[in-house]
């Protein structure tokens, strides 16, 4: 008796056990749980019967699993696998596996090509089929995941008739994971790759990661931090890397890696990494036969030159072109394809407001200081006390070192130039991934280089590990930007998917997939290549080996949110936040539109809270964790938030106009009219591009003074509306999610307050004017904030 009792006893806690780690966020958005309304259960149970889904190939295979997998649980029957269709069957596969499918696409959908699939019910001979269709295996897995996700959301899939294909060819992850496991600017703990396990232990990680990242259609990884390290192309590594793109490519996803510059002195023995120098350029050739011996479909390399203090050509007195396209050379025969970042500025340690060069010819007198500067980080250290109130400069002085300007002044001059199997890869905004930036002025720039956009899911100046901000609408607000630079509606997006400058690109169904060496057509990569160029878009990855893989569960939406805009621009942030609840939580409406509106107030919340008005960089140096207007000794003068935010007795913003740094001239002249007046300037880039009085008149009539106080207000009163919301939702989500939301949604409050007060106090000893009636105050002193030391925040990761 007491034996049975025991066991039972252990049972139970057992399936409690089961019940916790159910919702334990692991899952991600690919929960597939019983569909939870009797009457759409039977719905769905009628149409879907049985399939016909041959599987002939890897992906095939993982498509028909996942299918049948997924269906059975959100249907509570397993379904059974025919080799001919029976009434209300799915059939799924590409042309060459029915004639069905062969005879849809070329008469329903003849312009489907690439990667893109079809989900479309129709009678065939009496019978009812849901035919899941693509042209390529690939195509197949996306069209699976999209007709599960119609059923996670519960979307009718009696009548569909529907086509989608990715707008842009490489739509990437980043991971700035290092081989020691720490993740720079990660906050979701250790990097997911076991290099030391690997290649012989797979852990079920790898192959959930892929599940999830095919699932929103991305197709690529960069294992490596850019800040790189060589060791990972030595052959001991190499063989890890083989064993993820093993584990990988049945879900169509590349592996890429960093290539650090320096790689041939490194790890190769040479004296050099000159660029010209045959040596080295034969070094990367055979360095690249060998990836290719062990990884045919290898994407190719990611590379930050001549930033930060990573060696690159300037290092040797050549420019990015000779750099890049000596990888490219080497990439080439293979299929391979070079990214390089345009994310540059002197690694020298500058005086403050030294005078900065902008041009890239002059890039030679750098050299000797490149390189000293060797391959390290340099620390940035945190400041003492600065309160004492600077003397505005003088033009000429704010005009020579404006950050903003470099990446375009280091890489226009060489549009045209580089190979087209190079993608130049520029973040969003033109300083750093601030809570709001305008987007770069090289977007629309270089219209015969295809560009990548560049956008960090990971959190570092948006709360990192611990914030609920829903990254949608940033990177909308960049895709959307009008860049003008081939007329009127020249979004980012265009830019970005080819089609402002090449039409026909970028729309639906003229995505080809590149292949490598000469394919069956007898093309070249290069002969594709000019046929369409390369299109890209990578985000920054937010992942780690937390259990829930982002730390916060909302980091997950951002994770879903980038691959779903990488495949198709054109979704609104809504509708994605919208998609990610239904799969994530519930369907439950309650719960769909309180989360929403979360999510979709998020983003302004943070910008309100952390940099309004276009304030930007003013984050602490102790891992970019909280606030730190006051800073002012880094070795650098923009490495400092001084540096930015120029506040004095005056007022406070960069001034980017004529009278300034004239970054404004990097955009085309509508862009440059709608910010050049600081009366007329959208007041949430105002501080982008103008040094404004304290006094200044604001749309509202407001001071801009008060309008800062409350715009700071405005943010915590935000964090505070969302923590009701959250509660609200008390009983509708389960317990371990919603625990872990209310306790993080308190740490965002505090840090929500802990921003406002710190920056508010310090502003005022400029503006020496009362804090309006409604915002916060705080007993704590300035100093007090000053003093707040954080040495072993999460993130730093320097260590390679
Ligand atoms: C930021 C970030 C660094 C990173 C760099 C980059 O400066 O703080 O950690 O290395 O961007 O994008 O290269």
């Amino acid at each position: 008796m007491w034996n049975i009792m025991r066991t039972l006893i252990m049972a139970c806690t057992l399936l409690a056990s089961l019940q916790l780690r159910a919702e334990d966020g692991y899952r991600l958005w690919l929960r597939y749980d019983r569909i939870d309304d009797p009457a759409l259960l039977t719905q769905y149970r009628s149409s879907v019967t049985a399939m016909v889904f041959p599987a002939p190939s890897p992906t095939l295979l993982v498509a028909r699993n996942e299918l049948l997998d997924d269906l059975g649980s959100m249907l509570d029957k397993k379904l059974p696998i025919r080799t001919t269709p029976s009434d209300n069957c799915i059939l799924a596969g590409t042309p060459s596996s029915s004639p069905v499918i062969a005879q849809l696409l070329s008469s329903k959908y003849p312009g489907l090509a690439g990667d893109g699939y079809v989900l479309h019910s129709q009678l065939v001979e009496g019978k009812h089929l849901i035919i899941i269709a693509a042209h390529s295996d690939i195509g197949v897995l996306y069209g699976v995941f999209a007709f599960l996700r119609l059923l996670q959301t519960h979307q009718p899939i009696q009548n569909i008739s529907l086509s989608s294909s990715p707008l842009v060819q490489r739509r990437i992850l980043d991971h700035w994971d290092n081989l020691t496991r720490t993740v720079e600017r990660g906050y979701a703990g250790a990097s997911i790759w076991n290099w030391h396990l690997l290649p012989d232990y797979i852990d079920q990680r790898y192959i959930d990661y892929a599940r999830a990242n095919a699932s929103i259609g991305i197709n690529g990884t960069v294992l490596t931090n850019v800040n790189a390290n060589s060791l990972v192309l030595t052959p001991l590594y190499l063989q890890k890397v083989r064993a993820l793109a093993d584990v990988f490519r049945p879900y169509g996803i590349r592996v890429y890696l960093t290539a650090k510059f320096s790689a041939p002195v490194d790890i190769g023995g040479l004296k050099t990494a000159d660029p010209l120098d045959p040596a080295v350029q034969k070094w990367w050739k055979d360095k690249c036969d060998e990836i290719y011996s062990l990884i045919p479909d290898f994407g190719g390399f990611l590379v930050k030159a001549n930033s930060e203090g990573q060696p690159g050509p300037q290092t040797y007195g050549r420019t990015h072109t000779d750099g890049a396209n000596m990888f490219a050379d080497a990439l080439a025969p293979h299929g391979g394809i070079v990214m390089w970042r345009a994310f540059v500025y002197d690694v020298r340690p500058q005086r403050k407001n030294e005078h900065f060069d902008d041009n890239p010819a002059h890039a030679e007198g750098h050299k000797a200081a490149t390189a000293d500067a060797g391959t390290s980080k340099t620390p940035v250290v945190d400041s003492g006390a600065h309160n004492i109130p600077v003397s505005r400069p003088s033009p000429g002085e704010i005009s020579a070192p404006d950050r903003f300007k470099q990446a375009y002044a280091e890489f226009t001059p060489f549009d045209g130039k580089f190979r087209p199997n190079v993608l130049i890869q520029v973040k969003n905004g033109p300083i750093d991934f601030q809570p709001r930036e305008p987007f770069s002025p090289l977007f629309g720039a270089m219209s015969k280089t295809p560009l990548m956009m560049e956008f960090q899911i990971t959190q570092e100046y948006l709360g990192q590990g611990t914030h609920l901000v829903y990254e949608a609408p940033l990177f909308k607000e960049v895709l959307d930007a009008d860049t003008y630079a081939n007329g009127k509606g020249s979004t980012v997006a265009k830019i970005i998917d080819g089609s402002a400058f090449h039409p026909g690109q970028g729309s639906p169904f003229t995505t080809p997939t590149l292949q490598p060496g000469i394919s069956p057509g007898g093309q070249t990569t290069a002969d594709q290549l000019a046929a369409a160029p390369l299109t890209g878009m990578a985000g920054v990855s937010n992942i780690g080996n937390e259990r829930n893989w982002t730390n916060h569960p909302f980091g997950q939406a951002n994770w879903y949110a980038f691959g779903r805009l990488a495949w198709d621009h054109t979704l609104s942030a809504r509708q994605i936040a919208d998609e990610w609840v239904k799969q994530t939580f519930s369907n439950n409406t309650m719960v769909v539109s309180a989360i929403e509106k979360m999510m979709m107030a998020s983003r302004e919340a943070v910008v309100n809270y952390m940099t309004p008005l276009g304030l930007h960089h003013i984050m602490s140096s102790s891992g970019h964790y909280g606030p730190g207007p006051w800073l002012n000794n880094a070795p650098r003068a923009d490495w400092n938030p001084v540096y930015y935010h120029r506040a004095d007795a005056y007022g406070i913003g960069f001034d980017r106009t004529a009278t300034g740094s004239n970054a404004l001239t990097q955009y085309q002249p509508q862009v440059r009219q709608q910010w050049l007046d600081s009366n007329t300037c959208d007041e949430k880039f105002l501080l982008w591009f103008h040094h404004v009085s304290w006094s200044h008149k604001m749309k509202d009539g407001h001071t801009f003074w008060d309008e800062l106080c409350n715009r700071y207000q405005s943010g915590v009163d935000t964090v505070k509306w969302m923590q009701r919301q959250w509660k609200s939702l008390a009983g509708l989500i389960d317990k371990e999610r919603f625990t872990q939301v209310s306790m993080l949604l308190n740490i965002q409050e505090k840090e929500a307050e802990w921003w406002r007060n710190a920056c508010l106090l310090y502003f005022q000893t400029f503006s020496r004017m009362p804090i309006p009636p409604g915002v916060g105050h705080t007993d704590q002193t300035l100093e007090y904030y000053k003093s707040l030391r954080f040495p072993y925040a999460p993130g730093t990761g320097i260590s390679l």
